[in-house]
């Protein structure tokens, strides 16, 4: 009995551990199909992934912010940020999870 319950709660950790993975993998990779090409190198005044200079005012706007504009776009200073970076198909939900993604990779 005791064997059994240890290797379900093996079973469930790993499955929980290999979502929050998924996740995280799921992030990178919709950011370098749909925004690494302005936001790689800075392309078109785009700010420059990791870059502090680029993210920490922006970051300061706070969350929502940053979102509106990832999903609606916007034009700023730099440059013009298509809605959703052009691909519309891409859900509010991907967003701002690949807006959490670039905010996490500032230094
Ligand atoms: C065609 C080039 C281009 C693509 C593709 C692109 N961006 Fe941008 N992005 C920009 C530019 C340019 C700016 C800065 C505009 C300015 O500040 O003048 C920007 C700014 C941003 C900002 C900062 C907004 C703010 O309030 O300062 C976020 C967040 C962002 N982009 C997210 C994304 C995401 C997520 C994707 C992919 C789904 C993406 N971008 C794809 C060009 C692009």
């Amino acid at each position: 009995m005791r064997d059994s319950l240890t290797i379900i709660i093996a079973a469930v950790t790993s499955i929980v551990f290999g979502l929050s993975n998924a996740c995280a993998s799921e992030a990178s990779d919709l950011y370098d199909a749909h925004c690494s090409a302005c936001h790689n190198l800075g392309v078109a005044g785009a700010p420059k992934i990791a870059d502090p200079d680029a993210w920490n005012p922006r970051v300061a706007q706070g969350n929502k912010v940053l979102y509106d504009h990832a999903i609606n776009g916007f034009t700023g200073e730099n440059g013009s940020m298509p809605p959703k970076g052009g691909f519309v198909e891409l859900s509010d939900e991907q967003i701002k999870t690949i807006v959490e993604y670039m905010v996490s990779r500032v230094n």
